[in-house]
């Protein structure tokens, strides 16, 4: 919009004037150089008045070129034609000589107006061109903005469901297979010691004992039993510790004011760590795993550090998800997800998330 605007115009308009004052002068600067060079370019009376004209209108259109034509005319009758210092008494050829020169002044400011009103037209189309293009790019930028909102509401609803399924679901697993495992125990025990061997008795407890540490594992997975009523450093305690064990590395937790997050927040948290921590057991070879949290104003800053090898993240898998999910939990919950990592030096996962749940509009 910026060439439209008022100070444009007035610039234009004076150049506009300019450019109309130089036309006029264009026939006296004829003249004179034709007065300067008549021991050469006598007879050809005419021989500087057609540039002026074509000038004229070059610089002042129609009115610009007309008037030039004129005082040519004027200057002309005055200067170069028998009898000089007079404007009658020509000869007839020479008048006629002068009408040519002057229609044909006419046609060349008429050509210069056509020019003139051509490029107006083609700058006014051009404008309402640009107007239109730019009204569409915005009417598309907002439906684009409206339906990422729509998407990111239907994303925070899907996982609000998923969360409640993955809840009843750890609920029916534990309360069911759980007492199925606990009655089956019971009726091994209830069974005479000399009607099974004692080895086989062994392996079916040993398999039920599996099998309730299997169930409390999904449970787990399924949805951390801690995170409601302890909170998330608790939480994070028994997944680190469970990690720690498994995978024989040290995983530090130093999680702060946990108390003042929201549930949803927390929770979101701790699957962005879940993911993170799972990258670094599959890809990292790290020897340590740091998780930290604290308040910094009214937003909880998260990190989770690795000492592995990093990674660049140019040069990712095509179609890798791990990353691009926790970037987009953390923005669904009205915050920032960044990887910083770089080839052996370890990667950062840092969370910025505000302490309450923000609702997308
Ligand atoms: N902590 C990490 N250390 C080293 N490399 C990592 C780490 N986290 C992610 N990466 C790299 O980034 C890639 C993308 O990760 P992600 O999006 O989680 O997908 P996926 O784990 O399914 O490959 C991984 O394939 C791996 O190369
Ligand atoms: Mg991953």
């Amino acid at each position: 919009m910026a060439p439209w605007n008022a100070e444009v115009i007035k610039e234009k308009s004076e150049l506009k004037r300019l450019k109309f004052a130089l036309s006029l002068c264009m026939p006296f600067v004829a003249t004179a150089l034709q007065i300067y060079f008549w021991a050469y370019i006598n007879p050809f009376i005419f021989l500087m008045f057609y540039p002026a004209v074509f000038v004229s209108g070059w610089l002042g259109g129609l009115f610009g070129g007309v008037i030039s034509t004129i005082l040519s005319v004027l200057l002309l009758l005055w200067f170069f034609v028998h009898p000089i210092h007079s404007f009658f008494d020509a000869q007839p050829n020479s008048y006629l000589a002068i009408a040519i020169f002057s229609i044909n002044g006419f046609i060349i400011s008429f050509l210069f107006h056509r020019i003139e009103v051509g490029k107006a037209i083609y700058a006014a189309n051009q404008r309402a061109y640009n107007m239109e293009l730019e009204r569409r790019v915005r009417q598309r930028t907002s439906e684009l903005v409206e339906a990422r909102n729509q998407i990111a509401s239907f994303a925070s609803e899907q996982d609000r469901a998923i969360e409640q399924e993955r809840r009843r679901v750890s609920r029916e697993v534990h309360d069911q297979i759980g007492q199925i495992f606990t009655a089956i125990k019971l009726i091994i025990q209830a069974i005479p010691r000399d009607v099974i061997p004692q080895d086989q008795q062994d392996a079916l407890r040993q398999a039920i004992d599996m099998g309730v540490v299997s169930t409390r594992k999904i449970t787990a997975e399924l949805r951390p039993p801690l995170l409601d009523d302890l909170g998330l450093v608790a939480a994070l305690d028994y997944f680190g510790q469970d990690v720690a064990r498994a995978c024989n590395l040290a995983c530090e937790i130093r999680v702060k004011n946990d108390r003042q997050l929201d549930p949803g927040i927390a929770l979101g948290l701790f699957r962005i760590s879940q993911e993170a921590v799972n990258n670094v057991l599959r890809h990292a070879a790290a020897s340590r795993i740091l998780l930290s949290g604290q308040t910094e104003g009214d937003r909880y800053i998260f990190r989770i550090e690795d000492d592995g090898r990093g990674f660049d993240r140019s040069t990712t898998r095509k179609g890798a998800m791990g990353i691009i999910s926790m970037e987009e939990r953390a923005h669904l919950l009205g915050g920032d997800c960044t990887v910083v990592s770089a080839p052996g030096s370890g990667t950062r996962v840092e969370v910025t998330l505000p302490l309450e749940r923000e609702q997308l509009s």
